[in-house]
């Protein structure tokens, strides 16, 4: 077995788990369509949907909360917060906003017109959503080595420069509103990007006049990344790898569930001073006053806490090493996961385990399903139920390239022996993997279709 690095804290409350029957198991995914976010959370043993705002708060954290100001304008909090982004990020303006894609909405919708492209290394799904939502077209240019998943590459999440030109080149300026890239590419992967490519990108994108924008929802894990594996990096601090990134940036969405290790919350920010009184416009419409933006006081007090927290060296390394164990140990069974191991999540290749499974029946969807029936354990499909899409100008539909399943760990919550048990049950899975068979649509919308789409097993 890989080594486990222990965890750097000791337990102080306890959340009781179930795992449920197998009969149970089995009644409680049929009636949720073979969809795993129509379970009940009490029905699941071991969570991995998500490593989103489901992080375990330190005492510090905690105490933080009775801090709260709740005043509607101008509270305590707020200034508390303006003052830890300054510092950690050398921002002077920022909104707050209710999470991740309620930024991204409020950016497209003051940026995004209708036939507009917006390129990025990849988009979120989310992303890709809001930028769809307001007519616009997200462009996906990370290098060719992220759709290798046994490429080893150590800035997999890289934005391909060559692409990047071509693109700015065929598509115009006046056609592109802003220029993002995505720190680490959760959708490849949870890959890094180096900071040698943040700041090229920057070169670009600014050579063209168009501003950058970095998606930070795990900016902290991206640092420690550099710092381990980029030349000139080693001896210095997060702190100050965080602050060069964002140095090259001029405005950032970020969800504040992941890297910040709070249960909700999320910031815009934007160096531009007319872009953003338009986005304080708009987020006064969507979310609420400037100065709380969809939180509640104590949101934001436990976000300026946890912004550090996220940044700890210890507390990264033991993170990195714990899902890294989890990758190598599901690896020993035989199985293929995205090498190498990204920050917050492994992501295993189902398509290549089910290779009897075409992707238009879900390979990633069965093995997902399987987890739960066999361990209650939930973890996300990230293939063609969420990817798969009509080519707007053929109306052919275009699978993405890799069908995979996604066991996000959430912060600071699960253990080893939660681990290894997750282990035991992938090896029971492949075993009797030939037997495992695909899903259809039953119901699917139009747009974020994973979260609410229902299937029925392929006889
Ligand atoms: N950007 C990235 C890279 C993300 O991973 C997410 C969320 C968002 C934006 C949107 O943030 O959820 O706060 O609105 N990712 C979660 C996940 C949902 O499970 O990976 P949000």
């Amino acid at each position: 077995m890989p080594k486990y690095m222990p965890e750097p804290f000791r337990i102080k409350v306890v959340e009781p788990i179930n795992l449920i029957s197998r009969e149970a198991r089995e009644a409680a995914i049929r009636r949720a369509g073979y969809n795993v976010f129509a379970l009940r959370a009490t029905d699941v043993f071991v969570d991995y949907l998500t490593d989103s705002g489901t992080g375990a708060m330190s005492h510090h954290q905690w105490a933080a909360m009775m801090e709260g100001d709740e005043s509607y304008a101008g509270a305590r909090s707020y200034f508390r917060l303006k003052d830890a982004i300054q510092d950690v990020f050398g921002f002077d303006e920022f909104l707050p906003t209710h999470q991740g894609r309620a930024a991204e909405n409020i950016l497209a919708a003051v940026l995004v017109k209708p036939g507009m492209k917006v390129p990025s290394n990849m988009h979120f799904d989310t992303t890709d959503a809001n930028i769809r939502a307001r007519g616009g077209n997200p462009v996906n240019l990370v290098i060719d080595e992220a759709f290798d998943p046994s490429c080893i590459h150590p800035f997999k999440g890289n934005l391909d420069l060559k692409k990047l030109e071509s693109f700015i080149s065929e598509t115009g300026v006046e056609n592109i509103p802003f220029g993002m890239i995505t720190i680490t590419n959760n959708a490849g992967g949870g890959q890094p990007v180096s900071m040698e490519n943040i700041r090229m990108v920057a070169e670009m994108y600014h050579r063209h006049g168009l501003p950058f924008f970095i998606d930070a929802a795990r900016f902290a894990e991206n640092a420690y990344f550099i710092k381990l594996r980029e030349q000139g990096y080693g001896h210095k601090s997060v702190r100050e790898i965080v602050k060069e990134m964002f140095g090259y940036s001029d405005g950032f969405t970020m969800s504040a569930k992941k890297d910040a290790i709070i249960n909700i919350g999320g910031l815009l920010a934007c160096r531009d001073k007319e872009v953003f009184q338009k986005l304080s416009n708009e987020l006064i419409l969507r979310e609420g006053f400037v100065s709380y933006g969809g939180l509640a006081g104590r949101d934001l007090e436990v976000m300026s806490v946890g912004l550090y927290e996220g940044m700890d060296e210890v507390y990264l390394s033991y993170r990195l090493a714990q899902t890294d164990y989890l990758a190598q140990s599901i690896k020993q069974l035989g199985m293929s996961v995205i090498e190498p191991t990204g920050g917050h999540a492994v992501y295993v290749d189902a398509g290549k385990l089910l290779p009897h499974i075409p992707a238009a029946e879900f390979p990633g969807q069965a093995l997902a399903v399987a987890m739960y029936q066999e361990g209650g354990i939930r973890a996300c499909e990230i293939g063609s139920v969420m990817f798969a899409h009509p080519d707007p100008e053929t109306g052919v539909m275009v699978h993405p390239r890799l069908e995979l399943v996604r066991l996000a760990i959430p912060r600071r919550v699960y253990t080893q022996s939660h681990l290894d048990f997750t282990v035991e049950v992938l090896a029971d899975i492949a075993k009797k993997s030939a037997s495992l068979k695909g899903f259809r649509f039953s119901y699917a919308p139009p747009l974020l279709r994973h979260f609410t789409c229902r299937f029925e097993p392929i006889a």
